[in-house]
């Protein structure tokens, strides 16, 4: 890799971590993020390979760790009706501006959202069979990343699973989303840190290699397309 990119940038700044940031913006980033995601990170892929087929069998207690807007569990509960089994959703963000415009979206059967780290919802006792995570490992350190894969794992149902997704860092990934977020950056992304956080973020963000020095034992992390990297335990 080139050597810019061969070393992870932790120290890269993502606005929407800074608590004094714009909050019109950053409201206007978190009601763009579903939009992103179903272009990078192939939500529905997620619902497909891990969700569905326990679906088939019966009902599935889902986690949603770091869920920003709420938009994956919300489209999880759209995607499993007619499915054997029910979705029961709980969407946590520790960020009180996330849990907040999370909680203005529509209200949806069988969805919970909370302002929560995965330590407070180990306190609950309550346990699930999917727990999951997209685009949040790169947000923190690696004591911190293995913290939340040790709560997650904690978390887990027996028979569940847990996915952490989250992009990999690579000079291809940030070219490719420098160039493809440009053209819409005047209408769709406007006062939105989405162009600006993208790119800071994939600086931030681990290599497969990188993920999978960092791990508990028992996990396993998986490439995906494009760009991505998910560490998973159980399934
Ligand atoms: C880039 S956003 C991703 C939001 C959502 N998962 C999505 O894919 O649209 C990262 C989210 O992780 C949350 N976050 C940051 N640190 C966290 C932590 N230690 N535990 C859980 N969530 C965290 C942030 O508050 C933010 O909402």
């Amino acid at each position: 890799m080139p050597r810019a990119f061969a070393v992870r940038d932790a120290d890269a700044v993502e606005r929407m971590d800074d608590p004094g940031c714009d909050p019109v913006r950053l409201a206007r980033t978190y009601a763009r993020f579903g939009l992103v995601n179903a272009v990078v990170a192939a939500p529905r892929a997620t619902y497909r390979r891990w969700i569905a087929p326990r679906l088939r069998s019966g009902d599935v207690r889902l986690l949603d760790i770091g869920t920003g807007g709420g938009d994956f569990p919300r489209a999880v509960l759209r995607w499993a009706r007619g499915s054997a089994g029910r979705v029961d959703a709980l969407a946590v963000d520790p960020d009180p501006r996330a849990f907040a415009f999370a909680s203005r979206g529509a209200r949806a059967r069988g969805l919970r959202i909370r302002q929560m780290d995965t330590a407070a919802v180990l306190a609950t006792g309550e346990r699930f069979d999917v727990v999951v995570s997209n685009h949040v490992l790169h947000h923190l350190s690696d004591g911190e990343a293995v913290q939340l894969l040790d709560e997650s794992a904690r978390l887990l149902r027996p028979g569940g699973v847990a996915v952490h997704r989250d992009i990999a860092r690579s000079r291809a990934a940030h070219a490719a989303f420098a160039v493809g977020t440009l053209p819409f950056q005047p209408f769709l992304l406007r006062d939105t840190f989405i162009r600006e956080d993208g790119l800071a973020s994939i600086r931030r963000s681990r290599t497969a290699a990188e993920l999978s020095a960092i791990v508990p034992d028992g996990w396993r992390v998986r490439r995906g397309w494009p760009a991505r990297v998910e560490a998973v335990l159980g399934g």
